[in-house]
């Protein structure tokens, strides 16, 4: 079974989109997919009061793997708010004990002119970075009171040494070379990441090559030089904000799958973007990232390898074939909408 969790603002455009792309790939290649749509984030809040009900809990546990739109938007954010969307996905994150996201960014060819940087330096760009996803400080302690507040940031050993394996382990998969990225110079849990990061490569990965980078320079880098990067790896915040910058690269935030897993086969997908509450409702949405991202679920989840690379294969041709939503069309392209450009990418599927 796959729980389907639309969420707020775009979460349900591109949850229909991926949805059909599975039922699509289901009839195909003859598999049985069973579904079920549960709430999680701001609409659950609207239902039941509560960012992450029990229905969806049970669900997602029963389940072989989670699909996520996205959660969020200004209707919950009132900053005095005690319950927030966000908490829904992060309690989920922490519940099914997904530690390890996988967001791999890729530069199509036929993309390169949508990235604000200049085709020669994202031209073959292939790099994934693994983001811690259930410590630091995004789980941490929080206190507030009236004139100061506090986020806690802890990992522990374990942590890093669980996330480095699964990072070290793609990257002998991939082109060999793993990158650390830390704030060693400034934070006590980086200098830990650092030592337990060094140890670890050294005693089970010595034909990995090691780099590490402090994230500013890592932020620098990835536009420098984005294409010397081919596994990243690096803790919670520091991942989820360097890949919104590498989304660029990409030509939009729109384009990027992830995968979050842990020691099971059950795992959550979702693609990278938020709710984008300004083109909700509207048909705008950039469908690639969902179905993307529904890509992995067949992959790391349901262990079907060849439904997953007919589905990017299909978004590559659409997009070759000149398919565009409004975020990665340039001037003269029709732009198409959620729908449609889904239409064009299951038609394209092999
Ligand atoms: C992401 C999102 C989430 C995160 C939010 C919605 C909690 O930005 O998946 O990147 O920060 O992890
Ligand atoms: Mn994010």
């Amino acid at each position: 079974m796959i729980t389907l969790l639309p969420g707020d603002g775009i979460g349900p455009e591109v949850t229909t989109a991926a949805h059909r792309i599975l039922q699509e790939v289901a009839s195909r290649y003859g598999h049985a997919f069973e579904f079920s749509k549960q709430l999680i984030g701001g609409a659950a809040i609207d239902e039941t009061g509560r960012p992450l009900p029990e229905a969806t809990i049970v669900s997602c546990e029963r389940s072989d793997a989670v699909f996520l739109g996205a959660v969020g938007g200004p209707k919950w954010s009132d900053p005095n708010a005690t319950v927030r969307p966000e908490q829904g996905l992060l309690g989920l994150r922490s519940r099914l004990g997904v530690y390890a996201n996988l967001r791999p960014v890729k530069v199509l060819d036929a993309l390169n002119g949508t990235s604000p940087l200049k085709a020669e330096i994202i031209q073959g760009v292939d790099l994934v970075v693994v983001r811690e996803l259930t410590g630091g400080i995004y789980f941490g302690e929080k206190t507030r009171d009236e004139t100061s507040a506090s986020d806690l940031c802890t990992y522990h050993t374990v942590e890093i040494e669980r996330i480095v394996r699964v990072a070290a382990r793609l990257a002998a998969t991939r082109r060999g070379k793993l990158c650390s990225i830390d704030k060693a110079n400034v934070l006590e849990t980086s200098r830990l990441w650092r030592d337990v990061t060094n140890r670890l490569m050294r005693d089970e990965f010595p034909d990995i090559e090691l780099e590490t980078l402090l994230v500013d320079a890592a932020a620098m880098h990835l536009l420098s030089r984005p294409r010397d990067f081919d596994v990243i790896v690096t803790e919670n915040m520091f991942g989820d904000i360097l890949t919104d910058e590498a989304s660029m690269l990409a030509g939009s935030l729109g384009m990027l799958p992830s995968a979050s897993l842990g020691e099971s086969a059950l795992g959550i997908y979702e693609p990278i973007h938020g709710s984008a509450p300004d083109i909700a409702g509207k048909g705008l949405a950039n469908p690639c990232g969902a179905l993307a991202s529904a890509a992995m679920l067949l992959r790391h989840s349901l262990g079907l390898d060849a439904e997953a690379a007919a589905i990017e294969a299909a978004i590559d041709a659409a997009i070759v074939a000149g398919a565009r939503t409004a975020d990665i069309a340039c001037d003269d392209d029709a732009v198409l909408s959620t729908s449609d450009m889904t239409d064009r990418i299951i038609a394209a599927i092999d």
